[in-house]
């Protein structure tokens, strides 16, 4: 893990937030190459999941919403992780993680485990951030940031039912920032409490709850094969009855095996009627479906939930490699192309050569307005190639002096390091093939 937080800051993927005033704990900014591939990450599932599809169709609601909405859902009461205090350290710990936690005096022990600890009863801590909307600070100014974006799903139920005329089995998906207020952030992206989440609630007739359950898995774990995690490192988990959220009847992790061990990349939960039942109880508003005949039922919930800054990690670990190549040292993010930040960079061999510089502005000029590239002429060749290896990119068309005489460049291949010639009026159309050709990592 040391290794992937040390190039997402060297290579200014993702730096910790606030640095200036000493940082904020777990709080991460994201660059421009991180940015880049974040959005691409949403960019993919959006595809997969309404692009794709003739099913789903896409919502972007309010973070702060009605405060009843989170009485309704249960999260104001049983949103919650137990907690104790140590009096002596002043530190605070999940009471259900004392395990796998450092006691502030002796780190080598857990809370609790030496003479001087002395731990509280357990209380339970509710992990939603509160907060006051309008100039009144009292009870009836009170909201809170959304700790999923599912409730947002929810509530639109209606509204899509009938302004998108869908009839269940159909879908709603949602990226978007959520908050927690989690006792025990780590593990870098891992676990923060400002983050993204991409979830989509897919409505069904409720008999059709435990099929759709069991495709959505699949898809789910597809997604993260066809975008380069190894299958050697993912693996569907099913939940034991006791860990079941408030709202599940079932549900089943897809697990990536990080450096810290194997954990959840992204849940997918049968949420039965919980919701829909909840929300009508609560606001009178009847949120069901009522076929063409007069049938009428609540339709059952499955929801694959995941998020862009635990996908980002998973596919940074695993594309991260580092190897000797001619004696030399290489790190190398292979990433799938249509993951990585930029797709190809173009560097003119000799940068004072004012030939060699025109044309590969042209070229840039030219594959900029379709594609994201980068120009780079500054050092040896060598180290422009490893630049651009260390921060994924697939492709690099080099202009020589060969280009000067007929219009041919270079392409090195980031993971087999082969090298072709093209025309230089070709590498448009030969980029926009390559990008679409099927791609594996090529790591065992
Ligand atoms: N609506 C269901 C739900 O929120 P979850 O398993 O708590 O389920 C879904 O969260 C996804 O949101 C996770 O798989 C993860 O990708 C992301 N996520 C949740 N908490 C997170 C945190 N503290 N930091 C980063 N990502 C988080």
């Amino acid at each position: 893990m040391d290794k992937i937080v040390s190039l997402c800051r060297r290579r200014g993927f993702v730096f910790p937030s606030s640095e200036i005033y000493g940082g904020l704990g777990s709080a991460y900014d994201y660059g421009h190459y991180g940015v880049l591939t974040k959005n691409n990450i949403k960019a993919r599932w959006l595809e997969a999941m309404v692009q794709e599809r003739e099913d789903i169709v896409a919502i972007d609601s309010a973070i702060i919403l009605n405060p009843r909405v989170w009485e309704a859902s249960g999260h104001v009461t049983g949103f919650t992780d137990p907690l104790v205090d140590c009096r002596t350290c002043k530190l605070r710990f999940r009471a259900d993680q004392l395990a796998q936690s450092s006691c502030g005096r002796k780190p080598s022990k857990h809370p609790g485990e030496t003479p001087d600890c002395d731990l509280t009863e357990a209380r339970q801590f509710n992990l939603m951030f509160k907060t006051q909307v309008g100039a009144l600070e009292d009870a009836s100014s009170v909201a809170y940031l959304r700790p999923e974006t599912a409730q947002g799903i929810f509530i639109n139920f209606k509204n899509v039912l009938q302004l998108a005329r869908r009839k269940p089995p159909f879908g709603i998906a949602q990226i978007g920032k959520s908050f927690r207020n989690e006792i025990t952030p780590g593990n870098f992206l891992f676990r923060t409490r400002e983050f993204e989440q991409m979830e989509m609630e897919f409505f069904v007739p409720p008999q059709e709850a435990d099929e759709w359950f069991t495709y959505w898995i699949e898809q789910r774990r597809a997604w993260y094969v066809r975008y380069g995690l190894r299958e050697s490192h993912l693996r569907v988990r099913p939940h034991e009855a006791d860990e079941l959220a408030h709202y599940a009847r079932a549900a089943s992790d897809i697990e990536y095996l990080y450096p810290i061990g194997w954990s959840e990349l992204e849940g997918i939960a049968n949420r039965g009627d919980f919701d829909l039942t909840q929300h009508t109880e609560s606001s009178g508003t009847k949120l069901e479906y009522v076929g063409e005949g007069g049938e009428r039922y609540t339709p059952n919930v499955i929801e694959p939930a995941g998020g862009p800054d635990r996908t980002f990690l998973a596919l940074l670990v695993d594309a991260y490699d580092e190897e000797v190549v001619a004696d030399r040292d290489r790190t190398v993010l292979r990433l799938h192309p249509a993951i990585a930040p930029i797709k190809a960079a173009i560097l003119p061999l000799i940068p004072r050569n004012g030939d060699m510089v025109g044309k590969a502005r042209g070229l840039l000029d030219d594959l900029r307005r379709r594609f994201m590239v980068e120009y780079d002429d500054n050092g040896q060749i060598g180290r422009r190639y490893r630049r651009q290896d260390e921060i994924g990119t697939p492709f690099a068309f080099t202009i020589d002096d060969q280009t000067l005489e007929d219009d041919t460049v270079t392409v090195r291949d980031r993971d087999s390091l082969a090298q072709e010639r093209l025309p230089l009026a070709g590498v448009r159309a030969w980029l926009e093939e390559a990008l679409d050709r099927p791609w594996r990592t090529p790591k065992e």
